[in-house]
């Protein structure tokens, strides 16, 4: 059960001070890079990676919405990325598994809300994280996409009933209001960007959602 606060939603400018802040209440830090290709906005890469390594010693879950993973993945790795998440939608799914594996990248695939379950299933037995996007990627503060919960749920039980190892974790939109429902369906990786940085206090936001996944999980009984 992990919380991964996303650094787009942290001032840019002073990210050392959002990584230290967050730093206290999660071992999880969420990196999005896009490209301006594969989604509309461009955001920061392997640079900003290798200065933030230097000052944390945090798990960098690096999300790469980019259309050409494979060309970035070593630069990624050299910088200090803990798992790289490519997008299913890119194409090339297998060579990219493979690449990460290669340069001992924990490995994570993704999948847009209107990409449907058996685009990812097949390569269930050989990554580490599935990540069920609940808002289209390229922006924060978006709102959460209820209708992606019944795929969350079903990735849930693919992973359970084959005995996998993967994490699944669900991005976009997540906050004190969808956290809840997210952990229910069966995510136990929550990546939060806006309910974390918008804080007066983002670790205390950390640590409420944490909480409140926490307890929908015990609920269960998992
Ligand atoms: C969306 C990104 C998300 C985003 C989450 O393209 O992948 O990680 O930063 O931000 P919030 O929590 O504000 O939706
Ligand atoms: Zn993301």
């Amino acid at each position: 059960m992990q919380v991964a606060p996303s650094i787009l939603a942290a001032d840019y400018a002073n990210l050392e001070a959002a990584v230290s802040e967050v730093a206290q209440a999660t071992d999880w830090l969420h990196v999005d890079v896009m490209d301006g290709h594969f989604v509309p906005n461009i955001t920061i890469g392997p640079p900003v990676v290798k200065s933030l390594r230097r000052h944390s010693s945090m798990y960098f879950d690096c999300h790469l919405m980019i259309s050409e993973p494979g060309r970035y993945l070593e630069a990624f790795r050299d910088a200090g990325a803990s798992s790289a998440t490519v997008h299913v939608e890119v194409g090339g799914t297998e060579e990219h598994i493979a690449q990460m594996r290669e340069l001992s990248l924990d490995v994570g695939l993704a999948c847009n809300p209107d990409t449907p379950f058996a685009a990812v299933e097949p390569y269930l037995d050989r990554i580490d994280m599935l990540l069920v996007m609940t808002v289209f990627p390229g922006f924060g503060g978006q709102s959460f996409i209820h209708d992606v919960l019944p795929k969350v749920a079903v990735a849930r039980a693919a992973i359970d009933s084959g005995g996998f190892a993967v994490r699944l974790e669900v991005d976009g939109g997540v906050d004190t209001a969808t956290i809840g429902p997210s952990a229910h369906a069966g995510a136990r990786v929550f990546v939060a960007g806006s309910a974390v940085f918008n804080d007066e206090e983002p670790a205390e936001a950390v640590r409420r959602l944490r909480a409140i996944a926490l307890g929908e999980v015990g609920a269960l009984g998992g």
